[in-house]
């Protein structure tokens, strides 16, 4: 069984939980979009942790993880992440592998990102994202396998050069990172990085449980999101084959990852977004600050509009609804089930969204959830589903895995 997991809206949703919970019973979990932009939260034994590159699948031993092709990857942040996982007991070796067709983001890409943000103002996660997809499509890129060629340090050395020159000319900007996290790379990943395809083709020929897990969400799609606010990868399921080299006709399921409200960190249209003192409450009760920049999430209600987009354009076959504790205790609930722009009814998400007025339907709240749903819980499920046109399968009521309830 081959499954996709997608984000519905503008990421954290919280994929990582889900992807954790489903890797129980996964022989391969792979990494397909995105780079150290993305923050997974994980509750493990020994406390929180924060996957930002690295599968969400590593908790379970039995699991093969693998960032692919479709990923950029930021040295350091992923050596970060090596060593806190071994500081935990978890061991890498033989389970896991990067790609040698993944892209390198390098100091350049962190500088430009910097640089290029605090003028268009898109409010970036300043990883170096969208100058490391650039360099990619401008076919100048430096791929991971690069790092096991002759002559890499010195190729990163005469680039550095000649791009510190460009900056310092064009931007009067000065690259202070060191460069060792760079040079040091063959040492650091070199036993991890190889062709990934037979790895995941042979798991597909054995009939395998394979996850693909996404990063952010379907309004941050280079081509589908509210653009220019977006990430300049393809966060919906077809993004999914082309970053782990899986081809389409072998993807069984799609789930959704939907949380109970919306968020989104950065700017853009969010028409939902609840101003004042009731978004901050959400914000508080939910904890929603960036898991990769610490900044407060932007809070609303569920936009429905956005989520009937999502299941449309990614095949969504269920959804995994997250944070449904978090809105417990709340009087009424609102869903956005569709937008009126000048006079116009919208069901569908239309080109431009940055003057649509929601169309709530109000519901009743309910009380604390344990590990059974109230009837008014069911309610609001039952409206998701009709606005989405997709079951719900699995509820999340709680960071933990066991907070679980399959439905
Ligand atoms: P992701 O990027 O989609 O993996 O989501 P993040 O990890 O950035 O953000 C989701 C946050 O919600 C994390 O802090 C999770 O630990 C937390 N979380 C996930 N599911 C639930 C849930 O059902 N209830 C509560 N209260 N928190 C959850
Ligand atoms: P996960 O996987 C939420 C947002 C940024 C910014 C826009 C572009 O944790 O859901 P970028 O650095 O990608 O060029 O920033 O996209 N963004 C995310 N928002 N969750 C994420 O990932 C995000 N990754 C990028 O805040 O608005
Ligand atoms: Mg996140």
């Amino acid at each position: 069984m081959i499954t996709i997991v997608i984000g519905t809206h503008f990421g954290d949703e919280g994929k990582g939980k889900i992807v954790d919970y489903l890797a129980r019973e996964c022989h391969m979990v792979v990494r397909y979009n995105g780079g150290n932009n993305a923050g997974h939260t994980i509750i493990t034994p020994q406390g929180k942790l924060v996957l930002h590159l690295i599968p969400a699948g590593i908790f379970n031993p039995e699991c093969i993880c693998i960032i692919g092709p479709g990923v950029v990857i930021r040295p350091g942040s992923l050596y970060a992440e090596i060593d806190a996982l071994n500081k935990i007991g978890i061991n890498l070796r033989g389970r896991f592998f990067i790609s040698s067709r993944a892209h390198l983001v390098m100091p350049w890409h962190l500088a430009l990102d910097e640089l290029l943000d605090s003028k268009r103002g898109i409010g970036t996660t300043r990883r170096g994202i969208g100058p490391t997809y650039s360099d990619k499509i401008e076919r100048i890129g430096i791929r991971v396998g690069d790092i096991l060629l002759p002559g890499f340090k010195e190729r990163v050395q005469k680039m550095f050069q000649e791009k510190s020159k460009f900056l310092k000319r064009e931007y009067n900007y000065l690259i202070t990172d060191e460069l060792d996290e760079w040079l040091s790379a063959g040492e650091k990943i070199g036993g991890y990085i190889t062709d990934t395809e037979p790895i995941i083709w042979k798991s597909v020929e054995s009939d395998n449980n394979i996850l693909l897990e996404g990063a952010q969400g379907t309004m941050l799609d280079i081509d589908y999101g509210s653009y220019p606010f977006v990430t300049s990868s393809s966060t919906t399921a077809s993004g999914a084959c082309l970053g782990s080299g899986i081809p389409p006709m072998k993807i069984d399921r799609v789930i959704g990852v939907v949380k109970a409200y919306t968020t989104r960190v950065g700017s853009g249209p969010f028409p939902t977004e609840i101003k004042g003192e009731l978004g901050e409450i959400i914000r508080k009760k939910g904890g929603e600050y960036g898991a990769t920049t610490n900044r407060p999430r932007r809070c609303g209600w569920l936009d429905g509009v956005i989520l009937g987009y999502a299941v449309k354009l990614s095949g969504i076959t269920s959804l995994a609804l997250t944070k449904l504790d978090v809105l417990s205790e709340f009087k009424e609930i609102k869903i956005c089930v569709n937008y009126r722009i000048n006079d116009k009814t919208y069901e569908y998400l239309p080109f431009y969204i940055e003057k649509a007025q929601p169309v709530y339907e109000t519901l009743p709240g309910w009380d604390m959830i344990e590990n059974t749903l109230s009837e008014n819980a069911y309610k609001y499920i039952t409206l998701m589903e009709k606005i989405s046109g997709t079951k719900v399968g699995i509820v999340s009521t709680g960071p933990e895995r066991d907070a679980t309830i399959e439905i």
